[in-house]
């Protein structure tokens, strides 16, 4: 599939099974990840591949912060809630989490290091599609968790930016290319080309 392809049939897919991206796949979509423009060449960001038992391990690791957000609210969870914390990670055979590492620079503002990592999980996304693969990016009240952060080896100044959802679409997931049209109403005041003044 090409570059144009991939990006313009790209959507996100809420069930996706298997098989996920793996061997020389997942290497593409890391390699095509890390490709990223990223000024100063900080290397902003941390990919964590969660696939198999690991899946369920971050699941357990999502449930029992939802506990404490809850508890923080003065509030318990329902057994539903945490099922549904738990078994967050099974909509899809491989979730890639990509964070935001921040780097200490006088020069790169941690905004600029956080599109970095937003531009790597974009890249990954259109790899992903390139390789035929579907995806999702979620990212949910547990991104913001720092609980979660912790257990990725993230520090409080650090982001989570995306958990990026990768596997095959399931029957009936699939959803048309948007297209969107220049010519379209929507674009009116989006899109501008200024003329010399
Ligand atoms: C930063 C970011 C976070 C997102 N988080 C969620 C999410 O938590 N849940 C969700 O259903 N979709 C999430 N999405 C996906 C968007 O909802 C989706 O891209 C949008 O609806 C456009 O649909 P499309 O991707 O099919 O073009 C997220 C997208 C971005 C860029």
């Amino acid at each position: 599939m090409d570059t144009f392809e991939a990006i313009l049939t790209r959507r996100s897919i809420g069930r996706l099974v298997a098989p996920g991206p793996a061997g020389d796949d997942l290497d593409r979509i890391l390699q095509a990840a890390l490709a990223a423009p990223d000024h100063g060449e900080l290397r902003p960001w941390k990919l964590v591949v969660l696939e198999g038992e690991a899946k369920d391990a971050f699941g357990a690791v999502l449930a029992e912060a939802y506990v404490e957000r809850c508890e923080s609210l003065g509030a318990a969870p329902t057994e539903g809630q945490l099922t549904k914390e738990r078994t967050k990670l099974g909509r899809a055979p491989v979730v890639l989490v990509v964070a935001a590492v921040h780097r200490h620079s006088d020069k790169i503002p941690w905004e600029e290091q956080f599109a970095a990592a937003a531009a790597a999980a974009q890249n990954a996304l259109i790899a992903a599609t390139a390789l035929g693969y579907g995806s999702m990016w979620r990212t949910g009240d547990a991104a913001f968790d720092s609980r979660v952060k912790e257990a990725l080896g993230l520090g409080p100044h650090d982001a989570i930016v995306g958990f990026l959802y990768l596997g095959m679409p399931a029957e009936g997931s699939a959803k048309p290319p948007r297209q969107p049209n220049l010519a379209d109403p929507e674009f009116d005041g989006v899109v501008e080309r200024w003329e010399r003044r």
